[in-house]
């Protein structure tokens, strides 16, 4: 997909982060946009942003009717889309064993149903586009693991894998498929999220995981958004988000089975310098 001006870009998790950032640079280009959330809040925030009038719905990707129905309006009202954005996502930071069955399903409901949901409702829309394009957001911690996030690394491994497994599918129809790996971006995800326990399995909250979040994440939306947005234009199967995800997706493939001794030296240095423990 050469350029964004004229289409119809869907973009779920719109109402804050990297979602927010994709909506804005897609209608700076040109794209007419339907964007959704849960938080409706959030979701006004980035379409009074935007400004004039942007096809948006509250949603919840948890929901297969409430999926089905919002593919249905954008194709009612856009006429299909040309491009799709599984962004929405969530987190949850526990230990195995700790873990409450109920997170752990909330947030594969969300991250890895919802991206499964989204697809399977657009796919008959972006099938009849001469040129189409689905980008499925991944994360770093969808190539590397570490203790706390066996959750959402699970989710992610499995949005990669599924997104490699239809891109092969899709191979040779018209349809071009990005699977995204970002590291640290300054979003509001672990806010949004359930924290529990830190890498060490020490406790901690959502107030004190996201200070130190923000300290290490060292990528903006807006940054994430251009180098995201740039992969689409260069029909690229995949995509690593910052400088901290390449450099971890370089040691998981020089060292496949003692990256995380190295990574957690890196990390040990990264809090030092900027006094924070996640
Ligand atoms: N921020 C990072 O460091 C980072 C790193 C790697 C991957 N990611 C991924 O990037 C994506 C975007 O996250 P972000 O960092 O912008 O976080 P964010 O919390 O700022 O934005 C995520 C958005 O998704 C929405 N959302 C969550 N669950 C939803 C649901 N069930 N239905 C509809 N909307 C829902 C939230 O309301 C929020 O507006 C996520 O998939 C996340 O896992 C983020």
């Amino acid at each position: 997909m050469k350029s964004l001006r004229d289409s119809n870009v869907v973009i779920t998790g719109a109402g804050s982060g990297i979602g927010r950032a994709l909506a804005e640079q897609a209608a700076r280009e040109g794209a007419r946009l339907a964007l959704c959330d849960w938080n409706e809040e959030g979701l006004r925030e980035t379409v009074a942003g935007i400004g004039g009038s942007v096809l948006h719905e509250k949603l919840d990707v948890r929901s297969d009717e409430g999926v089905r129905s919002f593919a249905d309006r954008v194709e009612r009202e856009l006429g299909g889309a040309h491009v799709v954005v599984n962004n929405a996502g969530v987190s949850v930071s526990e230990h195995v064993g700790a873990m409450k069955r109920e997170d752990f399903e909330w947030l594969f409901d969300v991250n890895f149903w919802g991206v499964v949901r989204c697809t399977e409702a657009f796919l008959p829309q972006l099938r009849r586009q001469r040129s189409a394009h689905l980008v499925n957001v991944s994360s770093i911690f969808g190539i590397i693991a570490v203790p706390s996030q066996s959750a959402y690394n699970a989710s992610k491994f499995a949005v990669r894998g599924y997104t490699e497994a239809l891109r092969q599918e899709l191979a040779d129809t018209a349809i071009r498929v990005t699977c995204v790996h970002p590291g640290g971006v300054r979003t509001n995800i672990c806010a949004n999220g359930r924290q529990y326990s830190n890498l060490r399995g020490e406790p901690t909250d959502v107030k004190e995981l996201s200070e130190n979040f923000a300290k290490l994440a060292r990528t903006s939306p807006a940054k994430a958004a251009e180098i995201i947005w740039a992969a689409v234009r260069a029909d690229a199967p995949r995509v690593l988000v910052g400088s901290d995800a390449r450099f971890a997706d370089l040691v998981q493939r020089v060292f496949p089975t003692r990256y995380p001794a190295v990574l957690r030296g890196f990390t040990a240095l990264l809090e030092r310098a900027t006094g924070s423990r996640v």
